[in-house]
């Protein structure tokens, strides 16, 4: 995500490769950065901290507590902190880091390939010039929208950020239907994808209600009509709330600190 994110700065033209530093632990990643990107290596956090304007923490959430404990007390106050780390709450970062300057985001995985949507919020130590700083950066990885209150991070982790695990399973179910039809496989996934591709173009420019385009094709005892009455009568409604539900559940535990297993036993009593 790191990579992607200075990928997207460096080719929208909005920083060189130069004014960019990665601190990376192994040695032939540094490398492989390096001669892909121009850009400058270090495997020494502290080192590219103490420079920086702008200091985005993208290690793994097993990882951020060693991270911040090596980078503790290194910022100055006019510094800004830009953590995608998931669950990683501001308070966590704030204290981990002694800084009060800190911006949080929840992105998504097609920022990869800059199509994702990110989530943030920031503490009010960031600066508006900063502000403006940090929703650039997150514009090259897609579309962002900010919000006032971290609540709302663990809502968008559970829609957004969890989000494309969704459309990856819908995907995968309907072209293993599409193979037991009779399809060749990359026949049924060019199918799939393709009309995935196109309703979510075609919802977003129509403007329309999702039900109000569904309806417009579900023409009586037509092939519509059989379809949803299985999909209802299998509750795909319940089923996808309950899990966005149980997600946005475990993103507030994470944020808690609370254990994957004492999550799973919550979630089964509440079942
Ligand atoms: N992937 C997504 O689409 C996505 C979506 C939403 C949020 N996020 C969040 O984004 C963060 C990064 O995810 P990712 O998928 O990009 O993970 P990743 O590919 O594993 O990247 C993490 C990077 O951190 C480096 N690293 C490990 N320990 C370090 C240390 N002590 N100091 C400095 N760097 C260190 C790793 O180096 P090595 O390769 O040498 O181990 C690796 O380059 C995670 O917190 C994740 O929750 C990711």
């Amino acid at each position: 995500m790191g990579e992607a994110m200075a990928q997207g700065l460096m080719s929208k033209k909005l920083l060189s490769s130069k004014s960019i530093t990665v601190a990376e632990p192994r040695q032939e990643r540094r490398k492989e950065l390096e001669q892909k990107h121009r850009i400058n290596v270090t495997a020494n956090n502290r080192e590219a901290a103490q420079t920086c304007k702008i200091l985005v923490l993208s290690v793994k959430p097993q990882d951020l507590d060693g991270v911040l404990a090596g980078l503790k007390g290194v910022l100055q106050p006019d510094q800004m902190v830009m953590s995608i780390v998931a669950g990683a709450r501001v308070s966590t970062i704030s204290r981990g880091l002694a800084h009060s300057a800190i911006v949080r985001v929840m992105p998504n995985t097609p920022a990869q390939i800059g199509e994702g949507m990110s989530v943030w919020t920031a503490t009010p130590s960031v600066r508006k010039d900063q502000l403006n700083q940090a929703r650039i950066i997150l514009q090259a990885l897609g579309e962002e929208l900010y919000v006032n209150d971290e609540k709302f991070l663990d809502m968008a982790t559970a829609v957004s950020g969890t989000g494309p695990t969704y459309v990856f399973l819908v995907m995968e179910a309907m072209v293993d239907a599409a193979v037991h039809l009779g399809f060749p496989r990359h026949v049924a996934y060019r199918l799939v994808t393709e009309t995935m591709r196109g309703s979510i173009i075609y919802a977003i420019k129509s403007g329309k209600h999702p039900a109000e385009l569904r309806n417009m094709v579900t023409s009586p005892g037509g092939t519509s009509a059989a379809a949803l009455y299985q999909l209802e009568k299998g509750s795909l409604r319940t089923v996808l709330s309950k899990a966005i539900w149980a997600a946005y559940e475990r993103s507030k535990s994470l944020g808690e600190g609370k254990s994957p297993s004492s999550d799973i036993n919550d979630i089964n009593k509440a079942i």
